[in-house]
């Protein structure tokens, strides 16, 4: 168990480095297991997520350890097929495991996969596609059996998404790049992080056009081998110290990023009042006065607002001149954060699956060190907004439930220090 003490109130000034992406770096690190040989990911950050996913790959025979920060992984000695214990049912990444040991083995069982409790995170569509591609799918014991057929199947197998769920689309991916067949995705998820796991595999030797567009092909190999690679800046870490900037007041430069996949945010930033300038691989974000209202701003599918923002974005409309609103299309329940909130003076009105917030001068916690404000986090995004918030609020604040924004944040704590922030991790 973790919490987080910040003695806030101070702005944000300098200039620290994202790390590769967690949803980028999960899949792919699932997708080792279709290769054959050794692979190197570079800069991969030690979040738990990830730990959760490394013991999953090494209960099936696969060698992985860290070297110098990068990642690696030899896939030359899988033994088994199966996953079993109860790490799979702590993080939802394992799902991709699945589409992997079945790309590769043509068979896979798993526990039923876990993540963040911010809704229900059904799994259908992920097993009607697999079904699709010809394979059987048994659920028994809270575990999902899968077998390939072994019936003659079409050369082309099509799967049409009704909604364009990233997890179900790099699951068929994962599926589908090694055999003889061509597949072709319809109404794909077009997030950037689909677009890297294809990146991956291309490099590792599969044949994948259409990555990152709403229709992806892929004609099956052989088989792949062992790669290196470094993965796409974590989009959502970008994009969550711009709004801890745009929340506390300074300058503060994000190195390793990429903005063009941060435009929708940064538009949004920019209509509150931030200044914002770009390069290639650096994001500057200077705010010097109390933010505007930005209206409504509905979570979506890429390249709309992302639902892992959602919670950070209404911080900063928190303290906004005027009355914003958030609708959450994608998880029900998203909006735990809110009622901690209220604890630091926040002023909000959940009506179903919209929030509407009126703007309040500021945000303040308790002014008694000894009795500080506690709020407890809930999931990992809902967590790194109270800490945002309690970045913002003069006195001293508490963010108990640390562990959640460690499954995605390796070093929150240590970058939010090179700002000039006041925070203390505290492990018991
Ligand atoms: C991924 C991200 C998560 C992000 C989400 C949306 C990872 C590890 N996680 O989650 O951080 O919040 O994308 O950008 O990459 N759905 C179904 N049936 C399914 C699958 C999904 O109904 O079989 C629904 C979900 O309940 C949700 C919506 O589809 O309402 C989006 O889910 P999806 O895109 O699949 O998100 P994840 O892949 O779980």
């Amino acid at each position: 168990m973790s919490k987080l003490q910040i003695r806030g109130g101070a702005p944000l000034f300098g200039s620290i480095e994202v790390d590769s992406s967690k949803n980028a770096l999960l899949p792919i690190i699932a997708a080792t297991i279709l290769t054959n040989g050794v692979t190197t990911l570079k800069r991969v950050p030690r979040i738990s997520d990830i730990d959760n996913l490394l013991k999953i790959l090494i209960s099936l025979g696969i060698k992985a350890h860290f070297k110098n920060g990068d990642l690696i992984v030899d896939t030359r000695d899988i033994t088994y097929t199966e996953v079993t214990g109860d790490t799979a049912s702590k993080i939802r990444g394992s799902i991709f495991v699945l589409g992997a040991i079945l790309g590769r083995f043509g068979m896979a069982s798993i526990p039923y996969p876990g993540g963040c409790a911010i809704g229900s995170r059904p799994i259908d569509l992920h097993l009607q596609g697999l079904r699709d591609l010809g394979i059987t799918v048994r659920e028994k014991n809270e575990t999902i059996y899968c077998t390939r057929t072994t019936k003659p199947m079409p050369k082309t197998t099509d799967i049409y998404l009704d909604f364009p769920s990233v997890g179900a689309t790099e699951n068929f991916i994962l599926a589908s790049v090694i055999g003889k067949k061509r597949v072709r995705i319809f109404g794909a998820a077009r997030e950037p992080e689909v677009e890297d796991l294809c990146n991956f595999l291309i490099s590792c030797g599969a044949t994948i056009c259409g990555a990152g567009t709403s229709t992806v092909t892929i004609q099956g190999v052989r088989a792949l081998h062992g790669t290196t690679y470094t993965a796409i800046p974590d989009r959502i870490n970008t994009g969550s110290y711009l709004i801890a900037t745009a929340v506390c007041g300074g300058e503060v430069t994000l190195k390793n990023t990429n903005p063009t996949h941060n435009l929708n945010l940064i538009s949004k930033l920019r209509k509150a009042g931030c200044d914002i300038a770009t390069d290639a691989t650096t994001i500057t974000i200077k705010s010097t006065k109390r933010p505007r209202a930005i209206g409504t701003v509905q979570t979506a599918a890429f390249p709309g607002f992302p639902t892992d923002l959602q919670s950070q974005l209404s911080v900063l409309m928190s303290i906004g001149r005027g009355t914003s609103a958030i609708t959450e299309n994608l998880f029900e329940n998203r909006f735990q954060h809110i009622a901690e909130l209220q604890k630091l003076g926040g002023k909000y009105c959940i009506r179903g699956r919209t929030v509407t917030i009126t703007g309040v001068k500021e945000l303040c916690a308790s002014l008694d060190e000894a009795n500080p404000t506690n709020l407890t986090a809930s999931d990992l995004r809902g967590g790194v907004a109270l800490t945002i918030a309690a970045l913002a609020s003069q006195g001293t604040t508490i963010v108990h439930n640390a562990q959640y924004i460690y499954r995605g944040h390796a070093n929150i704590e240590r970058d939010l220090v090179a700002l000039g922030a006041n925070v203390i991790r505290l492990d018991f």
